[in-house]
């Protein structure tokens, strides 16, 4: 018969589902910041800490949470974000055990469930590199909004991505807004920034956009001028390969969750040196 286990150090079992709560406890803690909601900014912090990854070399993605430090901390691109990585500090301070690169996926997969989108599979095992031990990546990693499809192509198939994918992974932005101390860019995309949804498309589809009129950066925006698109979310339509994705997703909010749900996972994912054998995500709902 099998003694039964002893309590104490050796069982220590992290529990991943007290950070989760954590986490949501925070999205709606300061109803001051932008629509009243941190889940936005949490998902786009998941999304540049992942979206490093360069399959042909093997380097960048979540493993390492190398946006810690310089350069990375201050890309153009990273700008921002700096608002969600001390957001997290006092979670990762109260679970010492769990590696910010852990702490920042999970905090953009919980971000995206609380704010009504679906499951999405996540799994702990990535580890942070010490400052003295990782190879600063080079800039430019991360897509341009003011650029083409190509460039959206050059990117999303650097970290291995198909059309498909890369239509369903710009379905965030169904989330959040563009800050002009930011990125320069300013607006949400939707009405409804702090739920996940497929109004994105809904918008880009159904929405009529012409080019804003003003001194910043090229951005469209609606009749009402209340809403915004990115000249690389306008390529999403004008691309004949992407636009079938496009509309797909529009008509069919079920079909944009579960491919949204499989890729914004596989993002999360790239790169990580997960042990042999363990799944390739999660099989039981992180819930
Ligand atoms: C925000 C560009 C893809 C999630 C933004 C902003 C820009 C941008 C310029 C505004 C940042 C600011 O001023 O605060 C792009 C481009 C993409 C892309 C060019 C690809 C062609 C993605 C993907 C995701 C994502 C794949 C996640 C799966 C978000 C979210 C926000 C955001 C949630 C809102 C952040 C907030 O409200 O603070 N993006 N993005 N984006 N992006 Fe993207």
């Amino acid at each position: 018969e099998a003694a039964p286990k002893k309590s104490g150090a050796a069982s220590f079992k992290p529990d991943y589902d007290a950070v989760r709560k954590a986490v949501e406890d925070l999205l709606e803690s300061n109803e001051d910041y932008d629509d009243g909601s941190y889940g936005p900014v949490l998902v786009r912090l998941a999304w540049h800490t992942s979206g490093t990854f360069d399959k042909n070399t093997n380097t960048g993605g979540s493993n390492g949470a190398t946006m810690r430090f310089l350069p990375e901390s201050n890309w153009g691109a990273n700008a921002g974000l700096a608002v969600a990585r001390d957001l997290l500090e006092p979670v990762k301070q109260k679970y010492p055990w769990i590696s910010y690169s852990d702490l920042w996926t999970l905090a953009g997969a919980t971000a995206i469930e609380a704010m009504g989108g679906p499951h999405i599979p996540w799994r702990p095992g990535r580890s942070d590199y010490a400052p003295q031990n990782f190879v600063a990546l080079p800039d430019g990693r991360l897509p341009d909004g003011d650029k083409d499809a190509k460039h959206v192509r050059d990117i999303f198939y650097r970290m291995g991505f198909n059309d498909q994918e890369i239509v369903a992974l710009c379905g965030a932005h169904t989330l959040g807004r563009c800050h002009d101390d930011r990125s320069g860019f300013v607006g949400p995309w939707t009405n409804a920034p702090t739920t996940f949804s497929n109004l994105y498309f809904v918008e880009l589809t159904e929405n009529k956009w012409h080019k804003k009129k003003w001194k910043g950066p090229l951005q469209y925006e609606d009749k009402s001028g209340q809403l915004m698109m990115l000249n690389t979310d306008m390529w999403l339509l004008w691309d004949k390969k992407f636009k079938p994705y496009v509309q797909q997703y529009a008509k069919d909010e079920e079909a944009f969750f579960k491919d949204f749900a499989a890729a914004f996972s596989k993002l999360l994912e790239l790169g990580v040196p997960f042990p042999e054998g363990s799944a390739a995500a999660s099989p039981t709902p992180n819930k």
